[in-house]
């Protein structure tokens, strides 16, 4: 197997482009892709500020390497979600990447512990109140993405969802034809009106290919994955694709991109919410209260009584329960993740 480019030794044959690289023109191609989608999609120009939401894991330390080497401002910002032993290593890797490829360049790495900025964590989630550890998860990091990059004045959070991911998001909303998140399904979601903007500029790589990238440019990630996702859905969709692709190579990306180009602009966004600010921590939300804030109760009641139910008349939310000197529960909790289109809560990711 011979590089296309330099007639070299290949060292990744991507059946899907019908080419095969060498190492240097790997790399070289994987970059140019990521520049090609910020391009396409205008995700963010040379001047704005980027913070890169990083989970130790290969696809987010991939684009906080890529961008970075592109020459964008790319800050990073890393949730410590007490997961156990998997934050522990998570943590671990975010901070040695930091360290030794991030710092000499002039990146800052923020980070945030759940349980000190806000007195809980994902497993005390799960634990207390009936509802997958991932939805609270999910809505503990849409919020703290945007509550950081408002207050730190980022213009952009970028995301390390890829091609596989976005494929399979996909795949689950056709299954159930919801109209409403396939009109809002592409890879910037807007800001505006207290939201930060956010981008996905892995959207046209696969995960193969970010993996190749991880290992060719010696990115040390996190290999397992987090123990809450073990049997989720999305492992289903991204399982029938790849079978899919292994038979007609190229099928994932048309399947995603021929929706981009020519689907979505089919259907009717929605208008968003009216919006006003949460009682307790001023951020924009459609009710009186964010979800966040909502939820942030529940959670600090239960922990305190347990058995106890929540009384969010009684209790004031997030900003003012939880605990006093965290850096990011200090200025309140930030914007209302439900006034967001769906995004990571799976359906639009
Ligand atoms: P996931 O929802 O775990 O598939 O992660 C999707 C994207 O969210 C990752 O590529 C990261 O950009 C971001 N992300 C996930 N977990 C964290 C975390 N603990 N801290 C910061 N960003 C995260
Ligand atoms: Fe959120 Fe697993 S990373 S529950
Ligand atoms: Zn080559
Ligand atoms: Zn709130």
């Amino acid at each position: 197997m011979r590089c296309i480019k330099c007639r070299g030794k290949a060292v990744i044959d991507l059946r899907r482009h019908n080419a095969a690289f060498c190492r240097e023109h790997f790399v070289e191609f994987f970059q140019g892709q990521v520049r090609r989608a910020i391009e396409q999609f205008r995700m963010f120009g040379p001047d704005d500020r980027i913070l890169v939401a990083v989970s130790g894991g290969k696809d987010s330390l991939v684009l906080w390497e890529v961008l970075l080497h592109l020459g964008y401002r790319a800050d990073a910002l890393y949730i410590d979600l007490g997961i156990g032993d998997y934050s522990a290593a998570s943590t671990e890797k975010v901070r040695r990447f930091h360290q030794q490829r991030a710092a000499p360049l002039g990146a800052d790495l923020h980070v945030v512990s759940l349980k000190a900025a806000y007195g809980f964590d994902v497993d005390e989630a799960r634990d207390r109140v009936r509802r997958p550890p991932c939805s609270a998860c999910g809505l503990s990091k849409r919020y703290i993405f945007n509550k950081v990059a408002v207050d730190r004045g980022y213009d952009v959070v970028a995301t390390g969802h890829n091609l596989d991911d976005e494929a399979a998001v996909l795949l689950g909303n056709v299954l159930r034809w919801n109209m409403s998140y396939l009109a809002r399904q592409w890879p910037v979601l807007p800001g505006g009106r207290g939201f930060v903007r956010k981008v996905k500029p892995l959207v046209r790589l696969t995960e193969r290919e970010t993996a190749a990238y991880a290992v060719l440019t010696g990115v040390d990630y996190i290999v397992e994955e987090c123990p809450h996702a073990v049997g989720a859905t999305s492992h289903v969709y991204k399982d029938l694709l790849n079978r899919l692709e292994q038979q007609s190579p190229g099928s994932k990306h048309q399947f995603l991109f021929q929706f981009y180009q020519q689907g979505r602009s089919q259907l009717k966004v929605e208008e968003r919410p009216d919006l006003r600010s949460c009682r307790y921590c001023g951020q924009p939300t459609p009710g009186d209260v964010c979800a966040f804030c909502r939820m942030t109760a529940l959670l600090l009641d239960q922990l305190e009584q347990p058995g106890g139910g929540a009384a969010m008349d009684s209790s004031p939310a997030g900003a003012q329960r939880s605990t006093p000197g965290a850096p990011v529960s200090q200025a309140g909790p930030a914007a209302a993740p439900e006034a967001e289109p769906a995004s990571e809560a799976g359906a639009v990711n």
